[in-house]
């Protein structure tokens, strides 16, 4: 009886798998200062071992201190074995080929463009994760909890910073990527669906980008509460994940179906040998993948270093709901769009046309929903189409798809044109560049302008108008003719009120015949007034507007000066 119980445990004790075996050993090891040395060694050379295992397994068979190696530029230390080899490219080879075309690879051809887009998209996710710990999308808590995030959360700071700093370049890298596509002709056949699937991922991008810059509730996003929820789910949830299925779909297809193409002027050599270079093979592991290490390490440090030392993301006054509202700060990248409704070129152009000949096109093309939204959604369609309509315009003239600039003139040409488009009307999107259009417009925003322009050298006060200069306290409440103040006053609120008037007066050829000026001060709420310019005039056409008002709202401790 005593045998067979003796035998029972035995057996269990057996059973018990050797990890947990050795765990107990180890808890009965821990009892003496010999025991707990042993352990502690055990300990890190099994971490050491698993670490060294891991890296084996994603690196054709080097270990840690082989990687060390390489990056120093030294060989490595052992030669990995033809198992080892086969084993660790079958996980790689499951998303990078294992070769590429020699000249595929050339720095100069592609910029790594599209490997750095990668590389910020996935800084994006990790830093973005690591805040949706602390941030708390309600329009009453974001500001705040972005404020901890800043202030409290360790590295919190470096965080938000790095993220800002990416999402940033992540635009201007895809930006230029984009460029460097469609410059060396890449966009063409068989590419031409990664393309499409790229401007989906280039909108993506900026909808990111712009659906980021207002969730810190900040004051540009004063119109933001009721969607706040929303706009946090598009950003944090459907943005990315269609992200991440459309990058899977890109990256696919550069890397299993056409792979990245040689550069055009090798492809198209007519010199046989140069073009049977250009197709001769490197292997992804180990030169390709640790040139890649490298990169990565070099943008880590830089992203690192610029947060810390460099670029903070700015930081504005949270949004005040209950008043002073302020026309919606715009990213760098969509000032393109606003320049393109202050157009001082094409609109101009239109009046001249329907005023001197008589053609009026300008009826279309005046209207925000044009220019706001018709003009951008036709841009991403001709971006969109733009292979499908390049290889229609090949067939028409009955020639042969060449990749070659000297044989793309035209497209080449189009394409720096679309490229001055967008850098012309970002800097007319600006604060800098004066709205021109009508009269009365360019009257209120000289007085009373949306934003403060910035000085044209640094240090210098910015100009945010007359108005506002003379500030809450030089402002008297009442409603003024400025009619009434014709002569110049030494005194500072009457002679505002002349100049604008004089202004009115000289904008009479130019479509203000008639004109009238109002100004009206109002005690808006307490500490807060509302500052109106009406200016009135008789229109040329039964139809057309005869009045525009401007307001904007200052605060008493608000200081312009
Ligand atoms: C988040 C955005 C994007 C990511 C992550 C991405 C990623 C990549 C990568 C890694 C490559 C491999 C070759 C290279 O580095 O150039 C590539 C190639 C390519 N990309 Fe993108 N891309 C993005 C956006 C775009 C955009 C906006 C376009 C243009 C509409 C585009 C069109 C292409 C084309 C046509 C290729 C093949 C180029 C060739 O074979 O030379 N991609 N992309």
């Amino acid at each position: 009886m005593f045998q067979r119980e003796e035998r029972r445990r035995s057996h269990a004790g057996e059973r018990l798998p050797v990890g947990i075996k050795n765990l107990l050993s180890a808890f009965g090891d821990l009892r003496t200062a010999d025991g707990r040395t042993r352990v502690a060694h055990q300990t890190r050379e099994t971490v050491w071992r698993a670490a060294d295992e891991a890296i084996r397994a994603l690196s054709a068979g080097y270990g840690i201190a082989d990687v060390r190696a390489l990056l120093r530029g030294d060989p490595p230390i052992e030669k990995p074995t033809l198992r080892e080899q086969v084993l660790s490219r079958a996980f790689w080879t499951h998303f990078r080929p294992r070769t590429y075309a020699q000249s595929a690879t050339k720095f100069s051809h592609t910029l790594a463009l599209g490997f750095f887009s990668v590389f910020f998209a996935f800084v994006q996710i990790i830093t973005g994760t690591l805040m949706m710990f602390f941030y708390e999308p309600s329009p009453e808590r974001a500001y705040q909890s972005t404020s901890k995030i800043i202030g409290q959360v360790p590295f919190g700071q470096l965080i938000f910073d790095a993220h800002y700093i990416s999402a940033n370049l992540l635009v201007l890298v895809v930006g230029l990527h984009l460029a460097r596509v469609y410059l060396t002709g890449a966009f063409k056949s068989p590419r031409r669906l990664t393309w499409v699937i790229g401007i989906l991922l280039l909108i993506l991008t900026l909808g990111s980008a712009f659906t980021g810059s207002v969730l810190p509730m900040e004051q540009s996003a004063i119109w933001l509460p009721p969607d706040l929820l929303r706009v946090y789910l598009l950003h944090t949830g459907i943005l990315p994940g269609l992200g991440l299925i459309l990058v899977a779909a890109h990256y696919f297809r550069v890397s299993r179906l056409h792979g990245i193409s040689l550069p055009a002027g090798e492809e198209e050599s007519p010199d046989e040998i140069v073009r049977a270079r250009a197709r001769e093979r490197v292997n992804y592991l180990p030169d390709l993948w640790a040139r890649e290490l490298l990169w990565i390490a070099i943008a880590l440090f830089v992203l690192v270093a610029l947060a810390t030392f460099a670029i903070h993301a700015p930081r504005a006054s949270p949004a005040d709901l209950s008043h002073t509202p302020s026309p919606a700060a715009i990213p760098w990248f969509l000032l393109w769009l606003r320049g393109m409704l202050k157009d001082p070129i094409v609109l101009p152009m239109l009046l001249w046309l329907r005023d001197v000949v008589g053609i009026d096109l300008a009826q279309f093309y005046d209207s925000r929903a044009w220019q706001g939204v018709i003009l951008p959604v036709l841009f991403a369609l001709l971006l969109l189409g733009a292979p499908y309509l390049d290889a229609g315009w090949d067939k028409f003239w009955g020639r042969s798809s060449s990749r070659l600039g000297r044989n793309r003139k035209l497209g080449i040409a189009l394409g720096v044109f679309a490229l001055l488009w967008v850098v012309v009307f970002t800097y007319i999107g600006t604060p800098n560049f004066p709205a021109s259009s009508p009269p009365a417009v360019a009257i209120s925003q000289e007085f009373l302008p949306d934003d403060c322009a910035p000085a044209p050298l640094p240090l210098l006060p910015a100009d945010c108008g007359e108005v506002r200069r003379i500030g809450y306290a030089g402002l008297p409440v009442g409603t003024y003719d400025l009619g009434q103040f014709a002569a110049p006053s030494a005194e500072r609120f009457p002679n505002l009120l002349s100049k604008i008037q004089v202004r009115i007066r000289q904008a009479a050829a130019a479509g203000l015949a008639d004109g009238r000026g109002f100004l009206i001060v109002e005690d808006w709420q307490t500490n807060l007034k509302k500052t109106t310019l009406r200016i009135t005039w008789t229109p040329r056409a039964p139809g057309e507007p005869d009045a525009f008002e401007k307001t904007i709202y200052l605060h008493k401790d608000s200081a312009y000066e």
